[in-house]
This record gives C-alpha cells, structure tokens and sequence, in this order.
C-alpha cells in the first residue's frame, strides 16, 4: 500500500494559493511572486503593468488568438527597430503614451516654452555648426527656410551658450535618416549650434512640409485597421540645453498648417506654433540675395530653471 504523503498545514496553505489558480485568482499570485528585495520603484511600476494587463485581458475577453496576435505586433515592432527606425518609440508616440508621459514629467509655468515628444527622428552626435551662416540643407528639396531663434530665461534675459540641437524633415516630409544614402557625416537638416552672447542662432533651412509618419511597418498596420490619420504638421525640432535649465525638448509648428488639430503623436501645443513667413524673391536675413520665394521663422524659447 503506497505511503500517502501528508504535507504540512502551512505548506499545504501554501499549495493551495499556487494552485488551482483561475483567471480572477491569479493577479494576486503573479502578484505576491514579486521578491521583497526588489528595488521599491520597479516594483511599483511592474506590480501597476501586472494589475492593468490582467484587467484589460479579463474586461475585453481576450481570447488566445487575440493575445498571441498581440504578442506577433510587439515581436515584429522589437525587430523592425533599429538607431534610425524607432518602431517601438513611434508606437508609444502614436498611441498617446509620449506626449503623456512628457507632459507630466514637464510641468511649467505659462510663459516657459512647452515640452513635446522627441520623436523618433533624432539622432545624437549630430554636426557642430557655427553660430550664424550655416546651410542646414544644401541637398535637400524644398524652398528656402531662414531660422532665427533666440533663447532666453523666463525675465527674457538672453541665454549664451546654450547648445541648440535641431532637425526637421525637408520639403518632402523626410528626414535625412529615412533615405539609403544616410550616415552622420553627409547629415542633411539636422545639427547642433551654439547661442551667442544675445541667446542667438540663425541658419538657413529649407521649408518642411506636414508628412505622414512611416506606414511601412506594424504602427502603419496599426493606423491602417484603426481608421487613423499618419499625418503630421509641418515643424521644426529643437532639443535646447543650458546649465541650470530644465532641458527644453519641442517643436515650432508652422501655425497655419492643415494637419495640427490631427497630428497623430498628439504634440501641438498652442506654445509652439512658429508664424513662416513667407517671403517674394529677394534680400534674404543673411545677407544673400534669393531669386525664389522663400519664408522666414522668427522664435524665442524661454528655458525653466531647474529647481
Ligand atoms: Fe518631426
């Protein structure tokens, strides 16, 4: 006759919580597996995903076919993404989770430039040019684009030696990094400047135009079978660092653009509308003469100081 094994009544209790488990029991087991020697934050963050996945499965039914669908979009979003395809940051972009995440990390007074999403164009390490006189764009299609950007703190005093970090997309909606021929040394349309003594910059540009995100990959399926617009507003990038300044990352958008109640990433903010000018053939801001007609931006962004 086989020996029958009797646990003991506190390992049976405990046999019994990591058993039998249903779909209603087991976010508390998933739960309490989390060690208690675990950094307090990641164990704040992974305990919240935890709860808010197991919900969103039980509130919609999710069915097997549906949860490994899912598991197939991230897995081919995780693969698509590289340093100059961010898959995974255009997902979050699209989805809201971003500009949430800046909005709230970012929290300014009303006169201090506001914060927006990176975005998945930018890149580190691009070209340090001079302050004033630089041609961001000299292959790149689009009419003429003159910046002038002054940086100052919240008084309006300038700010000198700021580092101005810029990009945008040329006159056709793309960015430098989307065609074959990118690498960092031929960089088109992107670069870093230092502001002068007036908290100044000014370069010359090509105008952007408003463009449609990348819909090549699982965030256009995404788009596609949602009914989504991929459309952005035409805008300039700048990321601006100043010792003892909140890094202020943001947009200029061109304020009279189509697609700005609709931007698909959710970033227009009524702070970072820039008026284009545009201008007829002539004396252009940097002294040259331009025989086609070309527009002028004039911006000041106004830093917040670290607390
Ligand atoms: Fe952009």
């Amino acid at each position: 006759m086989p020996r029958q094994h009797r646990p003991l009544p506190s390992r049976r209790n405990t046999t019994r919580a990591m058993r039998n488990l249903d779909e209603h029991t087991i976010t508390a087991e998933v739960l309490g597996r989390i060690g208690t020697k675990t950094d307090p934050r990641l164990r704040d963050i992974l305990q919240s995903a935890i709860r808010h996945l197991h919900e969103l499965a039980r509130e919609v039914n999710l069915t097997e076919a549906e949860w490994l669908a899912g598991v197939r979009f991230l897995t081919r979003t995780g693969q698509m993404s590289t340093d100059v395809r961010q898959e995974m940051v255009l997902l979050s972009d699209t989805l809201g989770l971003s500009q949430l995440v800046v909005a709230q990390s970012h929290r300014r007074p009303p006169a201090a430039t506001e914060q927006t999403v990176l975005g998945p164009f930018h890149v580190e390490g691009a070209p340090v040019r001079i302050s004033h006189g630089t041609m961001l764009g000299d292959r790149s299609p689009g009419s003429p684009l003159f910046v002038s950007a002054r940086v100052t703190n919240g008084a309006g005093i300038p700010l000198e030696g700021a580092h101005v970090d810029v990009w945008q997309a040329d006159g056709e909606g793309l960015y430098d990094v989307q065609k074959p021929e990118w690498e960092l040394g031929r960089a088109q349309l992107r670069a870093v400047f230092c502001t002068d003594e007036q908290g100044r910059v000014s370069f010359r540009s090509v105008m952007p135009t408003h463009y449609a995100i990348p819909t090549d990959g699982t965030v256009g399926e995404m788009m596609r079978a949602t009914h989504r617009s991929p459309m952005r507003p035409a805008h300039v990038h700048f990321r601006i660092v100043h010792p003892g300044f909140d890094p202020l990352v943001t947009h200029v958008f061109a304020a009279d653009d189509p697609y700005l109640d609709t931007d698909c990433v959710f970033g227009v903010l009524s702070t970072c509308l820039g008026t284009f000018i545009r201008r007829e053939p002539g004396a252009a801001p940097d002294g040259s003469v331009v025989n086609v007609p070309f527009h002028t931006l004039d911006y000041t962004f106004i830093l917040h100081e670290s607390l």
